[in-house]
């Protein structure tokens, strides 16, 4: 591609100056104009991470699993205008038909956590791997990666995982080899571990920086659970001092997190479980019960909200909502509805072939599983 090409390519990923003069009742009038005009051609997923004001456009919200799951089974929609980010929409490709084409209104949505773990970085510690223990480990990946190392998952005989079915799909890993490489959130895969009986000296970690294991048990070869070095640089910043604040001072007020949190900090609340676990668990709390939430901001806020008969609030007071996530508002959905309806793609994500159709079969195992 030569730098012409690119420097236009990247222009067409900017949202247009004409949409920072419109008001938000102008941009929703429109949106909901351009969805009507559509109909069934066009299906908005949103991820419980959004906005409200691109929720309120959503045709189904969900987490990363049912955000899939439905994406896999939309037939009819020709535009899918995905309301996540880039991994999402990458998953949306690959389980959806050549006719459907998937759409990202901001291409910068991207997620830090999936960007910690690179083909080149895996397919480096993998040699190192097989090294050291032989080919006696199945690779295992949460969603929230690239299409490239879905990819590799699934050319390994490995599978996806989200955080709502995590611990089921290292028990079937464990059925088919006696370890597991846990890419890229090292601390969902140690959560889930541990809950499944895996004591912590049995966890390497993997540096894909330094290129080397990091490992203070006694025995090296017992190590069951290769854990990459990734996280969410949302989910880190729920802490232990966060936890003994709430314990402090409201001490009748249950603290449940998400399993991206730390080991400790899972480990000192008192439920831990996926974005639907913790939607679920606040619609069954009785009325007058208080709640310190450790996830994203934008779901706490909407939770806050739709639970005014408790007492619903963040685990962390300073916490701010995931930003990639955030990239995507009232503008960018208008932008992406009307690129379509002016026949420009603006934003398609396409995955290439060749790791679309590794990658379907890591999807696939997971999704018959879920
Ligand atoms: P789930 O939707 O699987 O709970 O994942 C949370 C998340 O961080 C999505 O990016
Ligand atoms: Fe990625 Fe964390 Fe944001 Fe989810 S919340 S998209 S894992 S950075």
């Amino acid at each position: 591609m030569s730098l012409l090409e690119l420097l236009q390519g990247t222009e067409n990923h900017i949202l247009p100056e004409r949409y920072n003069h419109l008001s938000d009742r102008e941009m929703e009038q429109r949106i909901t104009a351009l969805k009507a005009a559509f109909g069934e051609r066009l299906f908005i997923p949103g991820h419980h991470y959004q906005k409200d004001e691109v929720i309120q456009f959503a045709d189904a919200s969900g987490d990363s699993l049912q955000l899939a799951q439905i994406s896999a089974a939309n037939k009819k929609a020709e535009y899918i205008v995905f309301c996540g980010v880039h991994f999402m929409a990458e998953t949306a490709d690959i389980l959806t038909e050549d006719y459907q084409k998937v759409i990202l209104p901001d291409m910068r949505a991207g997620c830090s956590m999936a960007d910690m773990a690179n083909i080149t970085q895996t397919e480096r510690g993998w040699t190192v791997m097989q090294e050291a223990f032989g080919d006696t480990i199945l690779p295992l990946t949460y969603v929230n990666s690239t299409a490239a190392i879905k990819s590799f998952v699934g050319k390994h005989g490995g599978a996806t995982v989200t955080s709502s079915n995590a611990k089921k799909m290292l028990e079937w890993a464990f059925t088919q080899k006696e370890r597991i490489l846990f890419l890229p959130d090292q601390h969902l895969g140690r959560n889930t571990a541990y809950d499944l009986g895996i004591p912590l000296d049995e966890m390497a970690v993997w540096n894909p920086i330094a290129e080397k294991f990091e490992f203070d048990g006694d025995d090296f070869d017992k190590v069951k659970v290769i854990l990459w070095k990734g996280h969410c640089s949302v989910h880190e910043n729920f802490t232990v001092t966060n936890i003994e604040e709430v314990r402090n001072t409201k001490p009748e007020t249950n603290i449940i997190v998400h399993p991206e949190c730390s080991r400790e900090v899972v480990a000192k609340s008192d439920y831990a479980g996926s974005t639907n676990y913790i939607i679920k668990t606040l619609e069954a709390a009785e009325p007058g019960t208080s709640w310190a939430v450790g996830t994203e901001m934008n779901l706490v806020n909407r939770l806050t909200k739709i639970h005014s008969d408790k007492d619903v609030f963040s685990l962390n007071s300073m916490m701010c909502p995931c930003l990639t996530m955030n990239r995507i508002d009232l503008a960018h959905l208008l932008w992406s509805l009307e690129s379509i309806e002016e026949g420009r793609m603006s934003n398609q994500i396409i995955v290439d072939p060749e790791d679309s159709k590794w990658a379907v079969l890591a999807l696939n195992r997971m999704l018959e599983r879920a």
